[in-house]
């Protein structure tokens, strides 16, 4: 515990509505907000799997006009963003809804600001640059996940640079965010895994890092606790409507903790494994969280042994070294458990050592790293790498 603060910001803006099969409720939500017409944001998966047209039915039998975008890929666009703001306004929408994992919630995120934000939305990279607020965005998850419904946090890809750029402003906070564990019970197993393993990375990340303060710190030990509980049966079983539940609350909390703790190296990381080779964000993750707890866990002992108990070891009798350097064999066994390929090389991804040097400048150039508890060189990072090839 950090026991000098001397100041801190925290809030979560956006209205939680929780319950399971929470979803109905839907038109009586946009209704009181008097929205005449919300653009649906998804992707084919989700579209795929039905829930696109149970949502079209509940909005139906609401009266709730709305038009659909059902082509968001992961990792989503400037360029798609582009797209369904002219769609928004094609169709005059005053609200989006993001329906699914990140991409579908950012891509709406993205979606308001660009309709109030003229020009290109890279401009706005960094923090507190989005000058102005655009249409409500109401944030459905249905991964556990990403944090992004009560984050006010974005993730773009900008393909021409190849890269991953994030945008953090209060601009971007979704209005409202429908929480039903129902919408996780049919996500793939192996999503369920990676996106699970995302969130337990915003959890220890957040409550690691040089920024970490009293509320960010108790929202991320809750999360880490309900991830070491439910994570494994979840996966096992994504109909296990106790353990999607208590997933889906981990996510949120942890989505809390990370808005203002930050993320640190395993995000600065993953954010170009992901632009410039595609390795989905929680896989990413998953293969650089141990990787960084163990160059990180000697910067606060404490913090590390506190994860190691929540996570389920033993560490009576173990000096402070060993028992935070148990928090990382935790996560390992976790991702082993969890069949998570446990490295870059393993999901068939190979990096030379120029690209190494790439991607650890960019990881470096991003400032997201400045948020980890023991100071990153580029050096280090390139080493971390190297461990996770
Ligand atoms: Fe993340």
């Amino acid at each position: 515990m950090n026991l000098l603060i001397d100041s801190f910001e925290f809030g979560v803006l956006t209205q939680i509505h929780y319950g399971v099969g929470k979803l109905n409720e839907l038109p009586d939500i946009l209704k009181a907000e008097n929205y005449q017409k919300v653009m649906i944001v998804t992707d084919p998966g989700l579209a795929n799997s039905g829930l696109l047209e149970r949502l079209e039915k509940i909005l139906t039998s609401g009266e709730i006009q709305y038009a659909v975008f059902k082509e968001v890929q992961p990792d989503p666009t400037i360029e798609v963003v582009d797209t369904v703001r002219q769609l928004f306004l094609d169709n005059q929408c005053d609200a989006v809804i993001g329906i699914g994992g990140g991409s579908s919630i950012d891509t709406a995120k993205g979606v308001s600001a660009a309709v109030a934000n003229p020009g290109d939305l890279g401009q706005f990279e960094g923090k507190n640059k989005l000058p102005n607020r655009g249409p409500d965005i109401i944030a459905i998850p249905t991964t556990a996940g990403t944090g992004s419904e009560v984050t006010h946090a974005m993730v773009l890809k900008d393909t021409k640079r190849k890269y991953k750029m994030g945008i953090l402003s209060q601009n971007l906070h979704p209005k409202a965010a429908i929480l039903d564990p129902q919408l996780l019970t049919t996500l793939p197993r192996g999503l369920a895994a990676i996106t699970g393993m995302d969130a337990l990375s915003h959890a220890i990340e957040s409550y690691t890092s040089n920024q970490a303060q009293p509320i960010t710190e108790a929202l991320g030990l809750h999360a880490i606790r309900l991830i070491a509980k439910y994570l494994r049966p979840f996966v096992a079983q994504r109909t296990n409507l106790e353990a999607a539940t208590q997933m889906m609350l981990a996510s949120t909390i942890a989505g809390a903790a990370f808005i203002w703790g930050r993320v640190a190296a395993v995000h600065a990381l993953s954010h170009p494994l992901g632009g410039r080779y595609k390795v989905p964000h929680g896989l990413a993750n998953s293969i650089l969280l141990p990787v960084v707890m163990e160059f990180n866990a000697s910067s606060n002992q404490e913090k590390f042994k506190e994860i190691a108990i929540l996570l389920g070891e033993n560490v009576e009798g173990l000096s402070s070294r060993e028992a935070a350097l148990r928090s990382v064999d935790a996560v390992k066994g976790l991702i082993a458990d969890l069949d998570i390929p446990p490295t870059l090389g393993a999901n068939n991804v190979s990096l030379s050592e120029e690209e190494i040097h790439i991607v650890a400048q960019e990881a470096l150039d991003s400032g997201v790293a400045a948020a980890n508890p023991k100071v990153t060189t580029l050096e280090d990072l390139k080493n971390i790498l190297r461990k996770a090839l």
